[in-house]
């Protein structure tokens, strides 16, 4: 198979057309490698995933990741996480509320997310698009001696402060904090494949060390402003089997809200781990 690479915004995203990931040869995905390091996310519609399909693709991108919270994972297939605000016996069946807000996945890790799929089984008729930015184009835009200043700046991140953000999760246990403690990341960081420079932003859960809190996280605001101008943003509207896979080693992403009362969402995720910044 052969597929084509459309953009989708001249900076970032494309769009693959003639995608099946059930005729995916070693130089398939050799080019799906190549393509999400130089465009940061993808999409391929119609796609037909079983859950286990879903996952042999991702285990061809690198070595899955398992999430630090254990309520949401598939029960036949725990490497797939369920996003859904759908009730099943009193309970959700997967993670309704996370996500609202840019951010990269797992920047509280030392080693975080470095790509991150969703597959499409239900999706509203309106609202709960997933915006795209690139923070490759936000260092760009930088003057060079601003990149320069960035460069030797450490950021601490913190996944007892992310969690502090989110609406109905119960308290950590004990085991669940050991296994997340805090990270220091640099604030530029360097795609692995491409060598091209972003900035490495933790809204609400990173503290740039080195200087008075407040400033820290001015610093922060204002690189993310940057980065999420919404004259720069990729907003997909979601349809039924739709695969968007995106690099999060210079992408920041956000759920949006929806009609939760009139319409149903179920979503999987599976999730390739990466390197340490550097
Ligand atoms: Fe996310």
């Amino acid at each position: 198979m052969r597929f084509e690479v459309r953009p989708i915004r001249v900076e970032f995203g494309a769009e693959l057309e003639g995608f099946d990931v059930r005729d995916l040869d070693e130089q398939d995905v050799r080019k799906l490698v190549d393509v999400l390091a130089d465009r940061g996310v993808v999409v391929a519609r119609n796609q037909r995933l079983a859950p286990d399909e879903f996952v042999a693709l991702m285990r061809r991108l690198g070595p899955l990741e398992y999430s630090v919270r254990d309520e949401f994972h598939l029960p036949e297939n725990p490497d797939v996480y369920v996003i859904s605000n759908i009730m099943e016996n009193g309970k959700y069946i997967g993670n309704p509320f996370d996500g609202f807000g840019w951010h990269t996945d797992m920047n509280f890790c030392e080693r975080p997310t470095a790509y991150t799929a969703l597959y499409g089984l239900e999706v509203p008729e309106e609202g709960a698009d997933t915006r795209f930015c690139s923070a490759f184009r936000a260092y760009d835009l930088l003057p060079e001696e601003r990149q320069a200043f960035l460069r030797g700046i450490q950021v601490r991140h913190s996944h007892d402060m992310l969690h502090a953000t989110r609406r109905n999760a119960p308290p950590l246990t004990a085991e669940q904090r050991a296994r997340a403690p805090d990270v220091v990341h640099p604030l530029v960081r360097t795609h692995p494949h491409s060598g091209r420079r972003c900035v490495y932003l933790g809204p609400k859960c990173a503290v740039p060390l080195g200087m008075a809190e407040e400033e820290g996280i001015r610093l922060l605001d204002e690189l993310l402003a940057l980065a999420t101008d919404p004259g720069h943003v990729y907003s997909h509207r979601w349809r039924v089997r739709d695969l968007v896979i995106w690099d999060n080693r210079g992408m920041l992403h956000c759920a949006t809200e929806y009609d939760r009362q009139k319409y149903r969402r179920l979503l999987h995720r599976v999730t390739v781990g990466g390197e340490r910044p550097f």
